[in-house]
């Protein structure tokens, strides 16, 4: 059996890849652009197992995915490429359309076409899982419910937008074709293998190297934090025991303003990394806020724990500190992808430059 894993050497994409063939030995066909988020040292164990075949391309190559679907016959895609940076998108919108949206599109159109020709058990068993976010709902006010499955789409920026059609695309290839598609809304993620781009490991290695931790606004704008070991946990749930047509709400019930991340994760370091300079909280600084910066998200995770028993197993006091940690073991990865040294990979492997 074999499944194909789109966006496989991104953050959740790696981790994802890398628990499931701890767990058990179904092949996985990784398809990955390896944009500027795509690093493939984080398979690098991998490297030698026969078990993952990683093939560099675009989802939107429909010649590319269509043989990849004839050649390995996967039982299940699960679908995380995207371009995923919320500032990113602000700054360049037109990445994010061609592949959240028309690299959905073209992923899902190969998919029916391989799906439409399987003997009837196979086609039954077939699953497309789109891994998608909570922002396509939009901002919540303070005293607000949490997101449930049922709350409006409202997505707010170029990202939420580009997601909030890729969801409305396989939602649709469900309803008018059959496909059997899953979908999951997650909250923020955090753990190994993180971009420096984004809050968490950015606050990290801005302190390691006493650079200003740079805060939107006032710091006041609360996420929902999840561990990404949980998240891959709750795919690999869904993917089991989801019922198709249906999506499923993925969160850690744990609410934090941005301001108290950021001094959570200079007390870790504090501790653990003390600076002979003073406490690391010293580099906090206010910037001009992120253009219709969503004030708060919070999901309501219920459904997937009724319907299929799944519940995050780290606590946000277990899964920073394991983050802050794993970043203080691996100074060489880090160091790599400042200097840009892990796109060499490209160089070597490929002949080219990217
Ligand atoms: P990431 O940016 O770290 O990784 C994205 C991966 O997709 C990279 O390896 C990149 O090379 C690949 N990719 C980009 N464009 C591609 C294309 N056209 N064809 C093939 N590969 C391509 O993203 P992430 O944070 O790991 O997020 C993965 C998925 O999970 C995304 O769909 C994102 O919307 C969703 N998600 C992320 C979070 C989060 O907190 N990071 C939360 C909820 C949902
Ligand atoms: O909610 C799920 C989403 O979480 C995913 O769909 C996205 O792919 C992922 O990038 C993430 O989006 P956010 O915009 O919430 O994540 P980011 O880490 O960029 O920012 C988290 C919060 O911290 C947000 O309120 C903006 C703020 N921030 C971020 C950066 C990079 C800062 O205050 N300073 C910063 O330098």
């Amino acid at each position: 059996m074999t499944i194909l894993v789109t966006g496989g050497a991104g953050f959740i994409g790696s981790n994802f890849v890398l628990d499931w063939l701890a767990q058990n030995d179904e092949t996985v066909v990784n398809l990955d652009a390896l944009t500027y988020a795509g690093n493939p040292e984080n398979l690098a164990t991998l490297r030698g197992d026969d078990r993952h075949v990683f093939v560099r391309g675009e989802i939107g190559d429909h010649v590319l995915v269509e043989q990849l679907f004839a050649t390995h016959r996967p039982r299940a895609v699960v679908h995380f490429a995207a371009e995923s940076h919320v500032d990113r998108s602000i700054h360049g919108p037109g990445d994010f359309v061609r592949t959240n949206v028309n690299g959905t599109y073209a992923l899902l159109e190969a998919a029916r076409g391989y799906w439409s020709t399987l003997p009837e058990g196979e086609r039954a068993a077939f699953r497309f899982h789109h891994v998608s976010t909570d922002e396509v709902y939009g901002s919540l006010a303070p005293d607000a419910p949490a997101f449930t499955e049922t709350h409006p789409y409202e997505p707010n920026s170029p990202y939420s937008a580009s997601k909030a059609a890729s969801d409305h695309l396989v939602r649709a290839w469900h309803h008018t074709y059959g496909l059997p598609v899953l979908t999951t809304n997650c909250s923020n993620n955090y753990g190994p293998f993180h971009f420096p781009e984004k809050l968490i490991p950015l606050m990290i290695v801005n302190a390691l190297a006493a650079k200003p931790l740079p805060v939107y606004g006032d710091g006041r704008q609360v996420r929902d934090w999840l561990y990404v070991g949980d998240h891959c946990s709750a795919i690999r749930t869904v993917l089991e025991r989801g019922r198709p047509g249906e999506t499923y709400n993925v969160g850690g019930w744990n609410e934090k303003p941005n301001i108290e991340i950021v001094h959570t994760v200079c007390a870790l370091l504090d501790e653990l990394r003390p600076d002979p300079a003073g406490p690391y909280a010293r580099l906090i600084t206010h910037v001009k806020d992120r253009p219709g910066h969503d004030r708060r998200y919070a999901i309501d995770a219920r459904k997937i724990e009724r319907e299929l028993g799944w519940r995050p197993a780290e606590t946000f006091e277990s899964g920073i500190r394991k983050t802050v940690a794993w970043y203080l073991e691996h100074a060489e990865w880090v160091a790599r992808v400042q200097s840009g040294a892990y796109r060499d990979w490209l160089q070597r492997h490929y002949g080219e430059t990217a």
